[in-house]
C-alpha cells in the first residue's frame, strides 16, 4: 500500500523509500495548495459556524492501526481542517492577537521543523544558538539596551512574563531558585504592582511562583492605563504594611485595548523606589521597527526585561516570543540548575552558551530562523510599514465610528486594537443590560455568519466590541463592510433598521 517513506511493516523497519522523495511529491503538492488557499481565502467564510458539538464529533475515529495513502490523508486533512479553521489571512479576521504570518516565515518553519534543532542546548544547534542569539542582539538594538543585556526567544508571552518575574523574583530575593517560598519569610511579603489590564498570564506567574495572587497588588487605572500616582501611593502603602515590592509590571500595548501605559513615568518611579520594572511589550514591542511608533514605548529602554512577541507584531507564525534582560546576570540566576548530559562547560567559555540555562525549555524549538530569514528578506522597514498600516486602519476605523450616529468608541487607538460598541439608534435609551448583552449577541452572530470575525471584552464595566487589526490586507474598505455587518446583524437582532430616530427624538449622542 505505502510507496514512499520509512515504515515499520509487519514488525520490522522497512525502507520504503527516500525521505526526500517524499518531501519533493507531498511538498510540491501541499505548497501549490498553500499557495492557492492564500489566493483565494478572500472568497471563504472567515470562520467555521459550527457549534463545538457539531464539530468535534468529526474527528472521533479509531486509533489506525494501519496507515492510508499520504495522498488520501492529506486531501483529508484540507477537508476536515483547513476548511473550518478560522481564517487569520482573511482580510476581515480582525480577532484576537494573531498574525497572518509572512509567507517565508511559513516556509522557515518548515525548514526549522526539518533540522529539528533544539536550542537549548550548544551541541544540539550550534548554528541554531548562533542564529538565536543574533536574534536576540537585533532585539536588544531596537530597544537600545546595554551590552550587558541578553535574551532568550521562549514559547510567547506568557513564558516571557513568568521568565522576567522569575529573574525579578531572584534579583530581590537571592537564594529564592534554591529557598522557595517556605524558605523564605521575606518572599511572603513580596509584593508585585500591576494594573488591571495587565495580561492574564502575570497572576499566572504568580501563581507558578507559589506567591499566590495575594503577591499582586492592584494599581488604579486612568483613562485603561496604569495610573503613575495611584502607582506611587501603592508603593508606599504597600511598604508601610511591611510588604517588599518585588516588580513593577507595566504594559506597552495592552491586551484590551492596545494603549500604552506612560512607560517614561512608571520607570522614573521604578528608579527612585528601585524596584524591578518588568514591561510586557508581547503585543507593542514589536513597534520598536517603526520609527514613528516607536514614540508610544518611550522608557521601554529602561525596564529591566521586556517580553516581546515576534508572533503578533511582526507576523510570525506560532511560536516566536523573547524575553529581554538588561543584565544578563539576572537571566543566569532565574534558573539555577545544572544537567551534566547536556551542559557541558567548555573550555575557554567565561558563560555558557547553552541557552537551556535559561529558559524553562529543555526542548526548545528553532524558532529565531523564521524572524531571522524574514528580517533578511524583507528589511525592518518592511515591518514598519506593514504594522503602521494596521495601526492607521484603527485610526480610520476610529474615525468612522465617530462620524457614525450608531457606533461608539470605547477610546481612541494608539495601536491596531480598538474597542467600540453598537449602539442602534432605536436602542440607544435601552437599560444598559440589555446593551450589554446586545454586543454580545451582536459578536456571536456576527462571527457565525462567516462575514468577519472580532472579539469582545469589558472595559470599565461595559461589555464593548473588539477588534484588532493584524491583517495588512484589511483596507478601509473591510472597515466599511465590518460597520454593515454589524448594522445588518444588528438589524435582524433588534428588529431595526439600526439607523431610524430614536424614541426619544434623534438626538445625536455627541
Ligand atoms: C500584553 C500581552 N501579554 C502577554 C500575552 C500572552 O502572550 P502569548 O499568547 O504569546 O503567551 C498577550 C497575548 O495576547 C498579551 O496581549
Amino acid at each position: 500500500m505505502f510507496q514512499r517513506g520509512i515504515q515499520i511493516e509487519k514488525g520490522r523497519v522497512g525502507v520504503m523509500g527516500a525521505a526526500g522523495d517524499v518531501l519533493r511529491e507531498s511538498g510540491r503538492v501541499l505548497v501549490e495548495r498553500m499557495a492557492e488557499y492564500l489566493d483565494t481565502v478572500a472568497e471563504r467564510p472567515v470562520s467555521t459556524p459550527l457549534a463545538p458539538s457539531d464539530l468535534l464529533g468529526r474527528f472521533a475515529e479509531p486509533l489506525p492501526r494501519e496507515g492510508r495513502p499520504a495522498e488520501v490523508v492529506w486531501a483529508d486533512v484540507w477537508e476536515r481542517v483547513v476548511d473550518d479553521s478560522i481564517h487569520l489571512a482573511h482580510p476581515m479576521y480582525m480577532g484576537h492577537q494573531v498574525a497572518p504570518p509572512l509567507p517565508h516565515a511559513v516556509l522557515a518553519d518548515a525548514l526549522t521543523s526539518l533540522l529539528n534543532q533544539s536550542t537549548a542546548v550548544w551541541e544540539m544547534a550550534p548554528t541554531g544558538t548562533g542564529v538565536e542569539q543574533q536574534v536576540v542582539g537585533w532585539m536588544r538594538e531596537l530597544l537600545d539596551f546595554p551590552p550587558q543585556s541578553d535574551g532568550t526567544l521562549v514559547s510567547g508571552g506568557s513564558a516571557a512574563n513568568l521568565t522576567g518575574l522569575l529573574a525579578a523574583r531572584e534579583a530581590t530575593f537571592p537564594g529564592a531558585w534554591r529557598d522557595g517560598v517556605q524558605g523564605s519569610s521575606q518572599l511572603e511579603r513580596a509584593a508585585v504592582f500591576v494594573a488591571d489590564h495587565a495580561h492574564y498570564s502575570i497572576e499566572r506567574a504568580l501563581g507558578v511562583m507559589g506567591l499566590g495572587h495575594g503577591a499582586g497588588i492592584r494599581v488604579a487605572e486612568r483613562d485603561f492605563r496604569l495610573d503613575p500616582a495611584a502607582l506611587e501611593r501603592a508603593i508606599a502603602d504597600a511598604r508601610s504594611r511591611g510588604r517588599i515590592p518585588l516588580a513593577i509590571v507595566a504594559t506597552g500595548g495592552s491586551t484590551a485595548t492596545g494603549l500604552f501605559d506612560d512607560l517614561s513615568a512608571i520607570a522614573d518611579i521604578a528608579r527612585s523606589e528601585s524596584i524591578w520594572l518588568h514591561v510586557d511589550g508581547a503585543h507593542g514591542a514589536s513597534f520598536m521597527a517603526s520609527d514613528r511608533l516607536r514614540e508610544r514605548l518611550r522608557g521601554m529602554e529602561r525596564a529591566d526585561s521586556v517580553s516581546w512577541d515576534p508572533h503578533k507584531m511582526m507576523f510570525m507564525p506560532i511560536s516566536a516570543g523573547a524575553i529581554l534582560v538588561r543584565d544578563r546576570r539576572h537571566l543566569d540566576s532565574a534558573f539555577q540548575q545544572t544537567a551534566p548530559y547536556l551542559f557541558h562547560p567548555r573550555p575557554g567559555e567565561s558563560r555558557s552558551h547553552d541557552i537551556g540555562r535559561r529558559t524553562l525549555q529543555c526542548s526548545k524549538r528553532f524558532d529565531a530562523l523564521k524572524i531571522w530569514i524574514s528580517v533578511q528578506i524583507h528589511g525592518l522597514d518592511h515591518f514598519a510599514r506593514l504594522q503602521e498600516h494596521t495601526v492607521d486602519r484603527a485610526a480610520a476605523l476610529f474615525r468612522k465610528l465617530q462620524e457614525a450616529d450608531d457606533f461608539e468608541p470605547a477610546h481612541a487607538p494608539e495601536s491596531n486594537i480598538l474597542c467600540f460598541r453598537h449602539l442602534p439608534v432605536a436602542w440607544r435609551d435601552r437599560p444598559t443590560e440589555e446593551l450589554d448583552s446586545l454586543q454580545n449577541r451582536l459578536r456571536e452572530v456576527y462571527n457565525a455568519s462567516g462575514r468577519g470575525w472580532i472579539t469582545a471584552t469589558v472595559l470599565g464595566g461595559r461589555r464593548v466590541l473588539r477588534v484588532t487589526l493584524m491583517n495588512p490586507a484589511t483596507t478601509d474598505d473591510h472597515l466599511e463592510a465590518l460597520l454593515q455587518g454589524l448594522r445588518d446583524t444588528a438589524a435582524g437582532l433588534t428588529g431595526s433598521t439600526g439607523r431610524e430616530p430614536s424614541r426619544a427624538g434623534g438626538e445625536s449622542r455627541r
